[in-house]
């Protein structure tokens, strides 16, 4: 069942998309169906992709990777941070050279989840 805030996947295009509303019984993209992304929530390799939240002055600042930063190369990189709170989402999009991190103007008991997704390696979430 499609729900809201969920991600789904391409398999054949590369295409990523957040449901906003949930009426269809499946997403169809280049023809197929396309694939519920789930989000994993730990790191089983030394490479760290759950996000981590640390409070700043001006609200929250998430990171993808604790000590060390997730590489942000042409081929892997973080495409996307995302927040979401009891009725809104924050997100901001990434690009290689940026660093893996994003700040949000709100209070970290606000938060309900903080994701990722890296385009090598999925859907991450805390
Ligand atoms: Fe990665």
């Amino acid at each position: 069942m499609i729900e809201v805030r969920d991600i789904y996947y391409c398999e054949k295009c590369g295409n990523v998309v957040e449901v906003l509303n949930s009426k269809a019984p499946a997403l169809v993209c280049c023809g197929q169906k396309m694939i519920k992304l789930e989000a994993k929530t730990e790191d089983a390799s030394n490479e760290k992709h759950v996000p981590y939240i640390e409070e700043t002055e001006n609200g929250i600042l998430v990171k993808v990777g604790k000590e060390t930063n997730h590489p942000m190369i042409e081929n892997h990189y973080i495409k996307f941070i995302e927040v979401i709170t009891k009725d809104k989402v924050y997100r901001k999009d990434l690009n290689p050279g940026d660093a893996p991190q994003a700040e949000f103007p709100i209070k970290k008991e606000e938060v309900i989840s903080a994701r990722e997704w890296c385009n090598l390696h999925g859907l991450w979430e805390s």
